[in-house]
C-alpha cells in the first residue's frame, strides 16, 4: 500500500476526491449558494462552518443529490455527479434529527438499507455486528432507539449511515442535537471512527469550536460565499478578514497606519493616540497605508509588575474581570482610548495574596511584533 499524505491540499497537483465547481444554487430570485468552488481530499474531515441561513445545509443537500444546482459541477472520485440521482451517488447523509426508525431495533435500524438493496442475510449479520463494534454499541443491539442515550443513538445513525460503506458521509449538524459535556466526548468518538474507516467526511457545524476540533480543514461560509479555506490553526493564527477573525475566537482591533520597516517587521502608527507599535509581516505593504492591527486576548502578557522582554507595552487599569476557572479574560483600559481584553491561564492558586489582578488594578500589557497581524478588510 502507498503512503498516502496526511496533508493532501498542502501538495501541488493532488488529486481532490470531491471538486465542487461554481456552484450556485438559487431559490426563486433568492441566491442561497453563490458561485463557490472547493476541493476536499480523500480521508478528510472537511468542516463547513458558518452561523444560521448561509447556505450550509444547501451546499450538502447538493452534495447528496437531493438537491440540484442552478448552474456548476459537482465531482466525486472522478466522475460527474450533477445529474446523479442520490441513491446512484456513493455518498450518505446523516440528518441533524438522526432520523432513526422508533419501532425496530438498534440492529435492524442498521441493517434497513442492506437488507433493501438485497445484501445476503448472512454478510448483513456480518457488516451489522463489525458497525456495532466499531460504535462500541454490541451489547445494544436489541434495544430500541428510545432505550438508548442521546450519544448512543447518535453512534446508531452513525452506524446506519456508514453500513452502506459510503465513499463520502455528509453530516449536517450531527452533535447539535447533545449537551455540551456529552458533545465534546463524541466529537474523539466521531473523529476516531472517521480515521479508522477512512471515510471521507464533510461536516457541518455552526459552532466555531466544534469546527475546529474536528476539522482537517474548514470552510468558514457566509452568505452563499466562502470567506476563507485553511486548516484550523491557520484560520485561527491568520484570518483573512476582521470578520473571520472575530467569528472564530476573538481579536482586539485597532486602525494602524505603516511607517517604517527593518527586516520583515513594520512600525505601525496608532494615529489617535500617537502610539507606535511593531508588527511582523511577510507581505510588502507601502509606507502611509492603513491597516487595521489585529491582536487575541490570549497572546498579550498581563502583569501588575513592569514587563520588559516585550517588543510592544502598554499600560493599562482593568475594568473588568471574568473569572472562567482555568483562564480570566481581563478587560483592561489603555492610554489608547480603546479597551483591550486579555485572557491569562489561571496558573496559581492564589490564596488572596498580592499577586493576584484585580478591579481597577493598573497593570503592565506586553506583546511581542509576531504575535500581532495586519488586516486590510
Ligand atoms: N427549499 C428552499 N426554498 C427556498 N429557500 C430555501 C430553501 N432551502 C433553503 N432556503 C434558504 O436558503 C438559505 C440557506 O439555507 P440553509 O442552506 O438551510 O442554511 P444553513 O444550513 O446554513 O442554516 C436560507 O435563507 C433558507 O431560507
Ligand atoms: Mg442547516
Amino acid at each position: 500500500m502507498t503512503q498516502e499524505s496526511a496533508y493532501p491540499w498542502r501538495e501541488e497537483g493532488a488529486t481532490p476526491f470531491i471538486s465542487i465547481r461554481n456552484i450556485t444554487k438559487r431559490f426563486g430570485n433568492f441566491t442561497a449558494v453563490d458561485d463557490i468552488s472547493l476541493d476536499i481530499y480523500k480521508g478528510e474531515l472537511f468542516g463547513l462552518l458558518g452561523g444560521s441561513g448561509c447556505g450550509k445545509t444547501t451546499l450538502l443537500r447538493m452534495l447528496a443529490g437531493f438537491e440540484s444546482p442552478t448552474s456548476g459541477s459537482i465531482i466525486i472520485d472522478g466522475a460527474d455527479m450533477t445529474q446523479v440521482p442520490p441513491y446512484e451517488r456513493p455518498v450518505n447523509m446523516m440528518f441533524q434529527s438522526y432520523a432513526l426508525f422508533p419501532h425496530m431495533s438498534v440492529e435492524k435500524n442498521i441493517a434497513y438499507g442492506l437488507k433493501r438493496d438485497g445484501v445476503a442475510r448472512d454478510e448483513v449479520k456480518e457488516r451489522v455486528a463489525d458497525m456495532l463494534a466499531m460504535v462500541e454499541l454490541s451489547d445494544f443491539g436489541k434495544r430500541k432507539p428510545r432505550q438508548l442515550s442521546g450519544g448512543q443513538r447518535q453512534r446508531v445513525a452513525l452506524a446506519r449511515a456508514l453500513v452502506k460503506r459510503p465513499k463520502v458521509l455528509l453530516l449536517d449538524e450531527p452533535l447539535a442535537a447533545l449537551d455540551k459535556r456529552l458533545r465534546e466526548q463524541t466529537q474523539f468518538e466521531l473523529m476516531n471512527i472517521q480515521d479508522r474507516t477512512g471515510v471521507t467526511f464533510v461536516v457541518v457545524t455552526h459552532d466555531q469550536e466544534e469546527a475546529m476540533t474536528l476539522s482537517t480543514r474548514i470552510a468558514v461560509m457566509d452568505a452563499g460565499r466562502f470567506m476563507q479555506i485553511g486548516e484550523p490553526a491557520e484560520i485561527y493564527e491568520n484570518p483573512a478578514t476582521k470578520y473571520i477573525a472575530n467569528f472564530i475566537g476573538s481579536a482586539n482591533l485597532l486602525p494602524v497606519t505603516i511607517g517604517g520597516k527593518s527586516n520583515a517587521v513594520y512600525e505601525v502608527l496608532h494615529e489617535p493616540s500617537q502610539t507606535g507599535f511593531t508588527v511582523s509581516s511577510d507581505k510588502a505593504l507601502k509606507s502611509g497605508e492603513e491597516f487595521t492591527l489585529a491582536l487575541r486576548p490570549e497572546k498579550i502578557l498581563i502583569d501588575k509588575s513592569p514587563l520588559t522582554d516585550y517588543e510592544n507595552q502598554i499600560t493599562g487599569i482593568v475594568r473588568e474581570i471574568a473569572y472562567l476557572g482555568k483562564l480570566s479574560t481581563y478587560r483592561v483600559e489603555t492610554p489608547l482610548g480603546i479597551t483591550l481584553e486579555v485572557t491569562a491561564p489561571n496558573q496559581v492558586r492564589p490564596k488572596g495574596t498580592g499577586h493576584r489582578i484585580e478591579w481597577d488594578d493598573e497593570v503592565y500589557l506586553g506583546w511581542n511584533a509576531d504575535s500581532a497581524i495586519l488586516l486590510k478588510d
